[in-house]
């Protein structure tokens, strides 16, 4: 396994460019499967779980041929409609391609996904919304069995979300696209990731209303063409670079991003005092004086998103007084405080909530990642603390991020990647 070694403290400066959305990558390489052609997808980032879901996507029988950034999936012949569990259980959200193996060829077979390090994350709403399109559901040794119902395809129909879920919105939203008739999708996710899946699938010939809010309109096609797509820059990459600037005391630019999707993010910086500079399609955030105490409180999109809490956490760490945030999301994202704990940072849990109480300074110590977030918060709080930090398991961080420890090293970081001791 490897590890970082990171060498503090040191103040992140500089300019920096984010690689393809993950999130949105990876729902668009399921939808593939949905049309009988060669789909392309430009801009698609090179991580484990893109690779992970590559992988699922051979399994089935699509060709996938990456050339850079550009990935090219053949779905003209799918002969295995089974996502075995040694792949799902590595990444929950390949089970995003049963909606679409079920509506193109009425059948599919797909690993219940495990938890994860912090909660059980169910798909219950995933099933419930396909057997509201009249799909049969069976679990059956820890495999989740679907098919159209007996001599038809899907049927549109109502279906309203209990919560607001990502990945429940876009199964069941490339599922509809194939159904009979007109489905209504309410309390959909309206994070951008669904909105960039609803208009690569408009752009296959499907016919969906309502993109960008939380009521989704569909009306079934019996086919669609392959997609052509690219996915636009990684949301929470942009803010994890720009959190860099507060959490270590530096000012960071990053460039070629969507300002629109950072407004939660920049209010919780503008709140803490924070001098910034938004452009047309750049950020600057100058970290130099300690961050004001904040409150964050995570939310569906347009909220404040789960996946920057870690990584604020860590500026709150060294912000100048008593900071508060709070996880409505999962039950127990918090796995980065015990390790920021061993940083020097003083936090303290009650339930959902984490009062974070500022420091002078962190001090190196080694850490473990936990999650592709966690580990992220850990690396830019190592850059701040005074000595040296190894943050172990960093496979959790590959998921998520393409080369970090190159792109923070052009930030000033310290940081070298090597094979954990024996
Ligand atoms: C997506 O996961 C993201 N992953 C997650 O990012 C992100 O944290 C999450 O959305 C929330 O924004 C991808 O897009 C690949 P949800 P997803 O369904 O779709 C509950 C990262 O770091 N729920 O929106 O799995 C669930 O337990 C990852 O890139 C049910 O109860 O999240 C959670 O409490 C981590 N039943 C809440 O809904 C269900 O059937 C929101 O989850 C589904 C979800």
């Amino acid at each position: 396994m490897e590890r970082f070694v990171v060498e503090g403290p040191v103040a992140l400066r500089g300019s920096v460019e984010p690689g393809g959305s993950k999130n949105t990558a990876l729902p668009l390489m399921c939808a593939a499967l949905l049309a009988e052609g060669v789909s392309e997808l430009r801009n698609v980032p090179d991580l484990r779980d893109t690779r992970t879901l590559i992988r699922v996507l051979d399994t089935l029988g699509a060709k996938c041929e990456r050339d850079g950034s550009t990935l090219r999936i053949d779905a003209r012949e799918v002969p295995v409609r089974e996502a075995p569990y040694e792949l799902v259980k590595t990444m929950r959200a390949s089970i995003t391609v049963l909606g679409p193996l079920l509506a193109r060829f009425g059948e599919a077979r797909v690993s219940m996904p495990g938890g994860c390090a912090w909660g059980p994350r169910p798909v219950d709403l995933h099933l419930e919304g396909l057997e509201r399109l009249s799909a049969c559901i069976d679990l059956d040794h820890g495999y989740i069995d679907a098919k159209w119902p007996k001599g038809s395809r899907l049927k549109g129909a109502e279906i309203s979300f209990r919560i607001s879920s990502v990945g429940a919105t876009e199964n069941v939203l490339m599922a509809a696209v194939l159904a009979e008739g007109k489905s209504v999708l309410r309390n959909s996710a309206r994070e951008p990731d669904v909105t960039s899946l609803a208009e690569g699938l408009v752009g296959m010939g499907a016919k969906i209303e309502g993109i960008g809010t939380s009521t989704l309109t569909v009306e079934g096609v019996d086919a669609l063409q392959p997609l052509n797509f690219e996915v636009p820059p990684d949301r929470i990459e942009v803010g994890t670079f720009l959190t860099a600037a507060p959490a270590t005391g530096g000012e960071i630019t990053v460039t070629n991003c969507i300002p629109d999707h950072q407004s939660a993010l920049l209010e919780v910086f503008r709140s803490g005092g924070l001098d910034m500079e938004v452009g047309e399609n750049y950020i600057r955030v100058d970290g130099r004086r300690p961050m004001n105490p904040v409150e964050v409180v995570t939310a569906p999109y347009p909220g404040f998103p789960t996946d920057m809490q870690a990584q604020v956490m860590a500026a709150c760490a060294r912000s100048a007084g008593v900071s508060t945030l709070t996880e409505t999301i999962y039950l127990d994202r918090f796995t980065h405080v015990a390790e920021l704990r061993r940083l020097g940072a003083k936090i303290r849990l009650d339930g959902n909530v984490a009062v974070v109480t500022g420091v002078e300074k962190l001090q190196g110590a080694p850490v473990m990642a936990t999650d592709i977030r966690a580990s992220s918060a850990l690396v830019l709080a190592a850059c701040a603390a005074q000595g040296v930090t190894t943050v172990s398991r960093i496979y959790h961080i590959d998921r998520g991020y393409e080369r970090i420890e190159q792109r923070l090293a052009g930030l000033g970081a310290r940081i070298v990647r090597e094979e954990e001791p024996d």
